[in-house]
């Protein structure tokens, strides 16, 4: 027989997500956070949501973990929203920077990352921009980021990838990994990963001359939203690029930015 969601155990289960990596669920998504576990607590042979909650507060086998993976969606294809990779290469084609460095906080797999990657390789190559840049993916999950590190996506994801830079930079799967690529060696050298939890403080990581915050601020309630941003920001030189999904509305931060575009932005200088 299928576990019920008490209120009891919705408000546990929650209050846990809230508490230590901001993802804010109303009483309505209880049917949602429902379907997600439930399979789970299934397979692993527990009677109860409550026995479930008190697994995932006590990171029993890395359980807590598991239920972010399931509680959050990991989607990402690259190329997503182009007219972000179209402002990015605009504004660095007028700005011919020697360096380049760029974050893709919530990198999810890296698809992101690679893109970016992709983008800045075909730059440097036709001497748009120097030879020094680098892209920095983080995410809070593990799962996900042992998996943008080996840099092997389904081809599909690649769907909205020029041809021509799939063939450049992607080796392609034979026998039992067709329909797979890797992203090639000279791209992997200059793409890490690591794991950060956005609503922790934020180490000395930057300064970034383009941030990435796509798609993962729809998680977070208000206060919550206004901080990571902010926080991030802190990481972002001034004059320096944030882009947010085009989905995710309004940015709620302190920090002064200008709108470019549709989630395109660029943190105010001093004299701006
Ligand atoms: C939908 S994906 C976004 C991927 C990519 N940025 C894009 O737009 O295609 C959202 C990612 O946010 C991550 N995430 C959720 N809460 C987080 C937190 N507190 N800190 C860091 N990453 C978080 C999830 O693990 C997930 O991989």
């Amino acid at each position: 027989m299928q576990a019920t969601l008490s209120d009891r155990a919705f408000e546990k289960i929650s209050g846990l997500m809230y508490d230590s990596i901001g993802l804010s669920f109303a009483i309505s998504k209880k049917p949602l956070i429902s379907s997600r576990l439930a399979p789970r607590i299934q397979r692993l042979g527990l009677a109860s949501f409550e026995a479930y909650a008190a697994m995932i507060e006590a990171d029993e086998g890395g359980e807590f973990q598991m239920a972010v993976d399931l509680l959050t969606t990991n989607e990402t294809y690259f190329f997503r929203e182009p007219a972000h990779y179209a402002v990015l290469e605009e504004t660095l084609a007028r700005e011919k920077p020697r360096s380049a460095r760029v974050w893709s906080a919530a990198s999810s797999f890296g698809d992101e990352a690679y893109s970016t990657a992709m983008l800045l390789a075909d730059m440097a190559q036709q001497g748009r921009i120097g030879n020094d840049w680098s892209v920095l993916g983080t995410d809070i999950s593990d799962r996900v980021l042992q998996s943008a590190s080996r840099g092997i996506f389904p081809e599909e994801r690649l769907r909205d990838t020029a041809p021509e830079r799939v063939k450049r930079y992607c080796l392609r799967g034979e026998g039992e990994s067709e329909g797979l690529v890797q992203m090639s060696p000279k791209l992997r050298e200059r793409v890490r990963f690591g794991q950060l939890n956005l609503c922790e403080p934020i180490e000395d990581l930057g300064p970034f001359d383009v941030i990435f915050l796509r798609n993962v601020l729809i998680y977070f309630d208000p206060p919550t939203k206004a901080a990571v941003v902010d926080s991030v920001l802190t990481q972002l030189r001034p004059g320096g690029l944030f882009f947010i999904g085009t989905a995710e509305g309004r940015v709620p931060c302190k920090t002064p930015i200008t709108t470019l575009a549709p989630g395109a932005f660029r943190k105010q200088t001093a004299a701006s």
